[in-house]
């Protein structure tokens, strides 16, 4: 029997009088891994911030893991990793340093963080560089150990927002395979987006598709590939928003946006 560990319904989430977030409804099954796709824009990072506490919704009601993120924050805070759009971890600390001070925050009492911290190292092959500060590492040596990270305090569901962007393909796949891993393992439940339709269709058993703010699709690959008639997800998703998704690889990121706009300001 499967139960469901996030449930959304008709969350919305207003900037002024823009809907990012517009009514959005739909549900997780524990231990599944779900993917959440839309063009740049359409609202995922909205919605992943507010699922995390990180954002109030303006209406509509979140279940995660049975708590309410708004009025529970703690609880749902230690039911849930998360690894962010943009690297966030600490260059001038090691692998190990990060880890610990993740396990801290979270309270993990300190044998079992050593023990979890060595466990988690070596599922995505960084315990032997363990002692190396962040700053001489690769990008897909900082995303592999933002994954481990995510999970040093054992949460029930793992958050990822585009966590393979820039990476090779090769590092991409190996990446999954640790997520998919960990999600055997450990039976996390795993809440993803991503702009590479492959991987989506690879790895995620169930997924929504959002576009300006809305669900405009709901279930599994074949489900969608029926619905549309295609063979591909990739196709699927075109036929559904009249979008390609990989924008993101031609556009700079919302990031490098601001930074620009910053310099171009100071001039
Ligand atoms: N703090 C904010 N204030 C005003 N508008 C915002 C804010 N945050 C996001 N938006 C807008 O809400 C919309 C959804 O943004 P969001 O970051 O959720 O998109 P996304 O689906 O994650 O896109 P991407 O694929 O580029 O990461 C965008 O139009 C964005 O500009
Ligand atoms: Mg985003």
């Amino acid at each position: 029997m499967s139960s469901i560990i996030i449930d959304v319904n008709q969350l919305t989430k207003k900037f002024k009088e823009f809907s990012a977030v517009d009514h959005v409804s739909f549900q997780v099954n524990s231990g599944e891994i779900f993917a959440f796709l839309g063009p740049n824009g359409a609202g995922k990072t909205t919605t992943i911030k507010m699922l995390t506490t990180l954002l109030l919704p303006t209406s509509g009601t979140i279940s995660l893991n049975w708590f309410n993120p708004v009025t529970q924050q703690d609880q749902a805070r230690a039911s849930f990793g998360i690894v962010f759009q943009d690297p966030s971890l600490d260059d001038e600390l090691t692998a190990y340093e990060n880890m610990e001070f993740h396990g801290v925050l979270y309270h993990v009492p300190q044998s079992l963080r050593k023990q979890r911290i060595e466990e988690l190292l070596n599922i995505v092959d960084l315990w032997e560089r363990k002692d190396q500060l962040i700053k001489t590492f690769s990008g897909g040596m900082k995303r592999r150990l933002e994954i481990a990270r995510g999970l040093v305090h054992h949460p029930k569901i793992f958050f990822l927002d585009e966590p393979t962007i820039g990476l090779d393909p090769q590092t991409r796949n190996q990446m999954w395979d640790y997520v998919a891993k960990l999600n055997q393992k450990e039976n996390i439940t795993v809440f993803f987006t991503t702009h590479y339709m492959e991987e989506a269709e690879r790895i995620a058993q169930r997924l929504a598709i959002i576009d300006h703010g809305k669900i405009i699709a709901h279930g599994s690959v074949e489900d969608l590939k029926n619905l549309t008639q295609t063979s591909t997800l990739e196709a699927a998703f075109l036929k559904l928003t009249g979008k390609a998704i990989r924008e993101e690889e031609a556009n700079p990121s919302e990031q490098m946006r601001l930074h620009r706009q910053m310099w171009r300001g100071r001039k």
